[in-house]
């Protein structure tokens, strides 16, 4: 799979052992830094991992930070972004499966890499399940952009 990478001074070192990992998972993995532990502002990582995948140069992208949450609150201002901080493989499963998460968001400073690549293994893996839940997906996709803000009601399609 063509996944993007990025991540920033508190999901570094994580980052660096999930790309050696993944990159062993037989995936193509484009890794667009942060490349060192200086300090660096993640939202800068999110929205370009958020506009690679929005914009199909990538099926999924892949955002470590301190915590997860930054890197997820960021990524999903990007319409078209559905990302999960899942800190845990159930969470990543279910994020899959019911959600249709397309960006994964991790904290460094939460998940050890044995962990943290279980975690990746069965997002990777899982299948959004359609059904009932493509409608409920639409629905949040047509949150997106202007219909969001302008107070009418965002799920008329
Ligand atoms: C950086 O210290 C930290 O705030 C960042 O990595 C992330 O956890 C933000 O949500």
């Amino acid at each position: 799979m063509k996944i993007m990478v990025g991540c920033d001074h508190g999901g570094y070192e994580l980052k660096e052992k999930l790309v050696v990992h993944l990159r062993q998972q037989g995936h193509q993995v484009e890794d667009i830094g942060a490349h060192s532990l200086d300090s660096v502002d993640y939202p800068e990582y999110a929205v370009k991992v958020g506009r690679a995948v929005a914009g199909g140069a990538v099926e999924r992208g892949i955002l470590v930070c301190g915590s997860g949450i930054g890197m997820c609150i960021a990524a999903n201002r990007i319409p078209g972004v559905r990302a999960v901080q899942a800190n845990e493989p159930y969470a990543a499963k279910m994020a899959r499966r019911h959600n249709d998460s397309n960006v994964l968001c991790l904290g460094g400073r939460f998940l050890g890499p044995g962990l943290a690549a279980e975690v990746v293994d069965v997002w990777l893996a899982e299948a959004f399940e359609g059904g009932r839940h493509q409608k409920r997906v639409e629905m949040i996709d047509h949150c997106d952009g202007d219909a969001g803000v302008t107070g009418g009601s965002p799920f008329k399609g």
